[in-house]
């Protein structure tokens, strides 16, 4: 297997692929991007910052000039902060849709000092973007014609989106019948060649990571570390966004764990540099049904990985067999942080409440509402303490789920139908009438007095 990625092939240096497990450091990185000496996974470094670091003052000033420019990579609010991002040799070079720049909403119910931020308004409706625009732009640097990776739905969408932006192919796997039809129509009008394989998440990537050993095509799943290089500008765009005044907690939903993992590197990285005073705690929320983590550190104390069979309606994070979850292992122990587990009737809830705040999310989300509530009543969260959860994807993301919801379908058949009748107070579904003002105006004062 040849070893094609380098940061001096690429006309960079400035960064070094260091291995987590091992520990071995160099600039080259094998296309699965698994260490050669003992294959785990591969995170990229700053060598340099050790011996010049930037100056937070500068950056903090400049990223904020960078915001009334007209430039491509300006407006990008990921590379606006390309100062702690492996450096493209020309700026040209990035695949951008102005990714990033995610709102930051106040007044979510519950913690009085509660915000969510939504990276469900990113181009393609998921945090996926602000990852994919490094590695797809990195991809195209390194001559590839090819991307792929294997997806719950939200990877494959962007990933299809930056492939045709940067003039790439993209091919696609995903579980058949277990992703939502939006995420799956996104794919295939951003023209990726789209498998839907008999198997599950956990089985695509398998398939994936052997796949790309022996086709020449370029990796886009979150092991690739070029991803987990974008995703990081999550956390400085927030802490811009606060005023680089750190709140007390970060809540992120978990499924194959790039996610947590890329924020809390960025913590990490954002103290070293002095842009910040203190790391919040970064907690991870997953699915009752997909808690591979939750047990891993419950029942293994973050040893070895406990793999499950995973299964929950939130399908983004349908994954049993994490890849990234020593990273996130390690990032949940620097940050203080725990990983707590949440029922499919608590996200129903969750993802409803949210909903009626007027912000919408889809269900993976909506796990950070439901784990805060948790987090709360354990005592880990004070209730006067600052909170931002972690929303991923958009609304309509998954249609399906919101309109079971609403219909009152989400739980029928299943064991929890009747305990699902707690939310009926929070169903608002549709009513077909005849077309007369008497029938809406009599629908308008029933709606008042309910
Ligand atoms: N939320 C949403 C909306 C997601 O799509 C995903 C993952 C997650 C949370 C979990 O993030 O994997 O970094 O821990 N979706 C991937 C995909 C797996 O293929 O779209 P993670």
């Amino acid at each position: 297997m040849s070893s094609i990625f380098t940061s001096r092939d690429l006309g960079v240096a400035d960064f070094r692929f260091h291995c987590i497990g091992c520990g071995d450091l160099g600039d080259h990185a094998s296309q699965d991007f698994r260490c050669s000496q003992c294959g785990d996974l591969l995170e990229i470094t700053y060598p340099q910052w050790k011996e010049a670091r930037p100056d937070a003052a500068k950056l903090k000033s400049g990223w904020r000039e960078r915001k009334v420019s007209a430039k491509a990579t300006d407006q990008s609010g990921v590379w606006r902060f390309r100062d702690l991002l492996p450096a493209l040799k020309r700026e040209e070079d990035a695949i951008t849709l102005r990714e990033g720049n995610m709102p930051l909403c106040s007044r979510i119910t519950g913690v009085p000092r509660l915000f969510a931020k939504h990276q469900g308004l990113n181009p393609t409706g998921s945090f996926k973007d602000t990852g994919m625009t490094v590695a797809a732009s990195f991809a195209r640097l390194a001559g590839f014609r090819w991307v792929a990776c294997a997806s719950t739905g939200n990877t494959s969408a962007s990933m299809a989106a930056y492939a045709a932006r940067g003039g790439m192919r993209s091919l696609v796997l995903v579980p058949e019948g277990k992703i939502s039809w939006s995420k799956l129509s996104q794919a295939l009008d951003y023209g990726a060649v789209t498998c839907q394989l008999k198997t599950d998440f956990d089985g695509c990537l398998r398939l994936l990571q052997q796949l790309v050993l022996q086709a020449p095509v370029y990796q886009l799943n979150s092991i690739n570390p070029f991803r987990l290089e974008g995703q990081k500008t999550f956390a400085l765009e927030l802490l811009e966004q606060l005023d680089w005044e750190p709140p007390d907690h970060i809540i992120v939903p978990g499924g194959n764990l790039g996610n947590s993992s890329a924020i809390g590197k960025a913590l990490v990285e954002m103290n070293d540099l002095g842009l910040i005073p203190r790391i919040p705690k970064l907690s991870v929320i997953q699915a009752e049904g997909a808690n591979a983590l939750f047990r891993t550190l419950r029942e293994a104390s973050g040893k070895r990985l406990i793999s499950v069979a995973a299964e929950t309606r939130a399908t983004a994070i349908r994954i049993g067999n994490p890849a990234s979850w020593k990273k996130a292992a390690h990032v949940l122990e620097v940050t203080n942080g725990v990983c707590e587990q949440v029922s499919e009737i608590e996200i129903a809830q969750a993802k409803a409440e949210i909903g009626a705040e007027g912000i919408g999310c889809e269900p993976a989300s909506a796990v950070t509402l439901a784990g805060l509530k948790k987090l709360v009543k354990q005592g880990f969260v004070k209730p006067d303490e600052s909170v931002v959860l972690v929303l991923t994807g958009n609304l309509l993301k998954d249609p399906n789920f919101t309109i079971d919801f609403h219909r009152g379908d989400l739980f029928k058949g299943t064991h929890d139908e009747s305990a699902a009748a707690r939310l009926n107070a929070l169903r608002h579904p549709p009513v077909v009438l005849d077309a007369t003002l008497d029938a809406v105006i009599g629908t308008l004062e029933q709606a008042e007095k309910s």
